[in-house]
């Protein structure tokens, strides 16, 4: 006997962006902030001004991408425990990605799940991190291998957390900026080459474009089953990267920059970018202090990492290509020895 359990019913995970300065924010029932240390040093006492709840609890977590992981994740849960959070509390991640990564894996395990919403600090997880439910953490396998999708209620993106942010982590987000521009908007590219954004204005318009951008993908592919694996452009190659050094080495962003010049490589002997716009995005990619190469010590090893990748499978590894400027193709059928071949001349030995 077969029976048919019926599960097919429609749920809107709709869920506001807010791009402006914080406004009051109220909740009834309990609320746990996850912080880092420095965040909370510097701007815990704005969200508190701004945040109305019936108890608020704050769990301090160490920063850095090498955090991310299961460990730091069961310590999130204690203190949830301890503090008796309920299927209707809601936790906020106040930080960058990182944060915003294990606030989300954390609200989405804790009793089979519970809400949270981003405020994110850094332009990285402004731009890019907060949006689109994606949570998880790193093992020893690779970047983001454990996880799951689960959407935060509301982002709230307000540009004053930019104003303390070191120059390193402001050129990051401009990489998964460059990022949506190279893979989804020419002309949001051309006016990327032609401002600052270090400029306020121009940082903020810029913002606002990268967020409409990402918005537009996750609403058309949640789940990453095509579409989004685009915003994967230069992440492929950053994994493996950010892998290989231990987390340490390398901001996230640094290594999608990384990773970007070298999937423009592969893109120009596929005929499928020019040298010319390749350059493009590496002259202005080094306009922000990112860094575009990589010292590769072990061809075989770097390329053997990638079948560990989410896109790939047993037999093919999928690699986002841009198509020129303001286009891409995601490709499982690129000769090994073709990506090896751009892999030697980043070879160290
Ligand atoms: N950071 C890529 C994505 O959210 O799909």
């Amino acid at each position: 006997m077969t029976l048919n359990i019926a599960l097919k019913h429609e749920i809107d995970h709709s869920y506001p962006i807010h791009i402006d300065p914080l406004s009051t924010l109220h909740f009834k029932g309990k609320v746990a902030i996850i912080t880092n240390p420095k965040v909370a040093g510097l701007h815990l006492g704005y969200l508190l001004s701004r945040l109305s709840a019936d108890e608020c609890y704050v769990v301090t977590v160490p920063d850095g991408e090498q955090h991310k992981g299961l460990q730091t994740i069961e310590y999130i849960l204690d203190r949830l425990f301890e503090h008796r959070l309920n299927r209707k509390s809601l936790l906020i991640a106040f930080g960058g990605g990182v944060i915003g990564d294990m606030c989300g894996f954390a609200a989405g395990i804790y009793q089979r799940g519970i809400d949270f919403v981003q405020i994110p600090t850094t332009l990285l997880s402004q731009v890019d991190a907060s949006v689109g439910g994606k949570t998880g953490i790193n093992n020893r396998f690779g970047k983001n291998l454990v996880g799951l999708f689960h959407q935060p209620k509301a982002v709230y993106i307000d540009p004053y957390f930019l104003s303390s942010l070191p120059p390193r982590e402001f050129a990051a987000g401009v990489a998964e900026m460059l990022k949506m521009a190279v893979t989804f908007d020419a002309a949001f590219f051309d006016w990327l080459d032609a401002h600052d954004l270090r400029e306020p204005e121009h940082l903020k318009t810029a913002i606002k474009q990268a967020v409409r951008i990402k918005a537009e993908v996750v609403a058309q592919d949640e789940k990453e089953q095509g579409l989004r694996a685009a915003l994967n452009y230069g992440h492929t190659f950053g994994h493996v990267i950010e892998n290989e050094t231990a987390y340490t080495r390398f901001l996230h962003g640094e290594t999608v920059a990384i990773g970007m010049v070298m999937a423009n490589e592969v893109a120009c002997e596929l005929g499928m970018m020019s040298p010319h716009e390749a350059m493009r995005v590496k002259a202005l990619l080094e306009r922000y202090g990112l860094p575009v190469h990589y010292g590769i010590k072990d061809v075989e090893a770097f390329y053997d990492a990638f079948f560990l990748d989410k896109k790939s499978s047993d037999h093919s590894i999928t690699f986002i290509i841009p198509q020129g400027i303001g286009g891409v193709a995601l490709r499982d059928d690129i000769d090994a020895a073709l990506i090896k071949g751009v892999l030697a001349r980043y070879s160290e030995v």
